[in-house]
C-alpha cells in the first residue's frame, strides 16, 4: 500500500496520549521467546510494521505466534528450522537477533545480512566477534550468516562500540551456553535491560544489565513466561518534541520519564516546560526554542533516534543550532526534505548547522527512514498550510496509529489509502 499522511498543520496539540511498548524492546523479546520451549505471552507489545515481520519469520521457522490486541502468545515448542526466509530478513535491522536466538535454541542459524533503515553502513562485526568467542562458526554464504556450534560456551567479550544489537545478540546466545559469559563495553539502553529481564523470567542468570558490564551464568533450559514490555523512550521523545513544536500542552502517559532524562533536559535548555511524574511526562509549549547544541550518544545520552524530530523544532529556534550525529554517518538524508519546507540547514559530515526560521510552509514530502518520516510529522504540524507525507510504509514500522493518536490531540490529519 502506498499511503500518504495529508496534515494541516498550525494546531496547538493538547490532551493526554498512552505511550506503546517498546520497538526496539519488542524485537528483540520476541526473537528472545524462540529460546524457550514452551509458551510465552508477551503483553504490551506494539502493533507495528516490525512486528508483523517477525511473527512471519518466527512462523516460518516452526513457531506458533498468535496476536491478541495488546498481546503475543508465542508457543516455540515446534521450532525445528534454522533457516530464517532471506526476503523477510533483508527487511528489518532486528532480524539479526535471530541468529542468537537460533544458536541457543539449535545450535545453528541460517539468516541472512539483515536490513533495516538506510541510516548508515550497520555492520555485523560485533555480533560475529562476540558470537565467534562463544564457540560458534560463522561463515557467510551468497548473502546469508551461516553459523553452526555443537557446543556453545561462555567467554569474556570486549565490544569495541556498545552496540545494542550485538550486547543482545551476545545474551540470547550466552543464556545457554555452557559456563559463564562476560559482555564488557554493553549497551545500557532500556530495552537491553528489558531483554535482560525477560530472559530472567523465563529462567537465564543474567546480571548487570544496565551498566556497562554483563554477566551471564548459562543455564540448560529456559522455560516460558509471561512479561510485559517497557513504553517506547523514542515514541515518547516524539511526543515531547510534537508539544514543543505545535507549542500545546502534551501530558504522555505510561512512560518511563527516568529514561528521558537528557531530552527533558535539551527540551528545558530550548525554554519549554517539562513536567515529570512517576510514569508520566507533561510538555508544554513555551514559544519560540532557544537555539542549542545536540550530540547523539550511546545511553544515557541523547539518543540519535531522536535527532531527527528535534532537528525539525530546532529550525525554528532563535538563532543558530549545531547537531552532532556521533552514532551514524548518514543520517541527515531528511535534511532534503526539511529544506523544501523552507528549513536552513547545512550539514558538514555528522554536523548539521541550522538557522532558525520563522516557520515552515507545507509541501509534498517523503520520508527516507522511520525516525525521518516522524520528523517529517513534526514539521508538517508546525508548517503554515498542508504538507503530504509519502512513503509512510517507514512510519508504521515504529510507530503504532500514529495519525489516530494525533488526531485525539487535536491534529488536522488523514491517511490516503491508494
Ligand atoms: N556497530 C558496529 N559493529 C557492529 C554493530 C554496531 O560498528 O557489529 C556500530 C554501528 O555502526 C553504530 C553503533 O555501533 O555506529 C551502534 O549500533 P547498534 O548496534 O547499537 O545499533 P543497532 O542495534 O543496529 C539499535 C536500534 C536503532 C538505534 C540503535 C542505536 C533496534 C532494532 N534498532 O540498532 O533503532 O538507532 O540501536 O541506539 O534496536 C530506530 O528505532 O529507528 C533505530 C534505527
Amino acid at each position: 500500500m502506498k499511503d500518504r499522511l495529508v496534515i494541516r498543520g498550525g494546531k496547538a496539540l493538547q490532551g493526554e496520549v498512552r505511550v506503546s511498548g517498546s520497538k526496539n524492546s519488542a524485537v528483540a523479546v520476541l526473537a528472545a521467546a524462540l529460546l524457550c520451549d514452551g509458551v510465552c505471552i508477551v503483553e504490551n507489545l506494539p502493533m507495528i510494521e516490525d512486528v508483523c515481520i517477525l511473527k512471519a519469520m518466527m512462523e516460518a521457522l516452526g513457531a506458533q505466534v498468535e496476536l491478541r490486541e495488546g498481546a503475543v502468545h508465542v508457543d516455540a515448542t515446534g521450532v525445528c528450522c534454522h533457516h530464517a526466509p532471506l526476503e523477510l530478513v533483508r527487511q528489518m535491522r532486528a532480524s539479526n537477533y535471530l541468529i542468537g536466538a537460533l544458536l541457543g535454541r539449535l545450535g545453528k542459524a541460517q539468516v541472512g545480512i539483515p536490513g533495516g533503515c538506510d541510516i548508515g553502513t550497520r555492520p555485523m562485526d560485533l555480533h560475529e566477534k562476540g558470537l565467534r568467542a562463544l564457540g560458534a562458526n560463522i561463515r557467510l554464504s551468497r548473502g546469508e550468516y551461516v553459523c553452526v556450534a555443537n557446543q556453545l560456551t561462555g567467554a569474556e567479550i570486549y565490544l569495541d562500540q556498545a552496540s545494542v544489537g550485538a550486547s543482545i545478540n551476545i545474551m540470547l546466545a550466552a543464556c545457554k551456553a555452557k559456563g559463564r559469559t562476560t559482555i564488557v563495553n554493553a549497551a545500557r539502553e532500556p530495552h537491553v535491560v528489558d531483554v535482560a529481564n525477560f530472559l530472567n523470567s523465563m529462567g537465564a542468570s543474567i546480571k548487570g544489565a544496565g551498566t556497562d558490564t554483563i554477566r551471564i551464568n548459562g543455564v540448560p533450559r529456559l522455560h516460558g513466561s509471561t512479561y510485559s514490555i517497557l513504553p517506547d523512550m523514542i515514541e515518547t521523545g516524539t511526543w515531547m518534541a510534537i508539544a514543543a513544536a505545535t507549542q500545546g500542552d502534551i501530558t504522555i502517559r505510561d512512560c518511563v520519564p527516568y529514561h528521558m532524562e537528557s531530552v527533558s533536559a535539551k527540551l528545558m535548555e530550548m525554554g519549554m516546560y517539562v513536567e515529570e511524574g512517576e510514569d508520566y511526562l507533561r510538555v508544554k509549549g513555551t514559544g519560540r526554542p532557544h537555539a542549542i547544541s545536540i550530540s547523539t550518544m550511546y545511553y544515557p545520552g541523547f539518543p540519535t533516534d531522536l535527532q531527527q524530530p528535534f532537528a525539525v523544532l530546532l529550525s525554528v529556534a532563535d538563532g543558530s543550532s549545531v547537531i552532532t550525529e556521533n552514532i551514524y554517518e548518514s543520517r541527515y538524508k531528511y535534511i532534503d526534505e526539511l529544506r523544501r519546507m523552507g528549513a536552513k540547514v547545512r550539514v558538514v559530515d555528522r554536523i548539521a548547522m541550522i538557522d532558525g526560521v520563522d516557520a515552515l510552509w507545507g509541501t509534498a514530502v517523503s520520508a527516507t527512514d522511520l525516525r525521518a518520516g516522524a520528523a517529517l510529522i513534526v514539521a508538517g504540524l508546525m508548517a503554515d498550510g498542508t504538507t503530504t507525507i509519502s512513503n509512510v510504509k517507514y512510519i508504521d514500522r515504529g510507530y503504532e496509529r500514529i495519525e489516530k493518536k494525533l488526531q485525539v490531540l487535536g491534529a488536522d490529519i488523514t491517511r490516503i489509502t491508494e
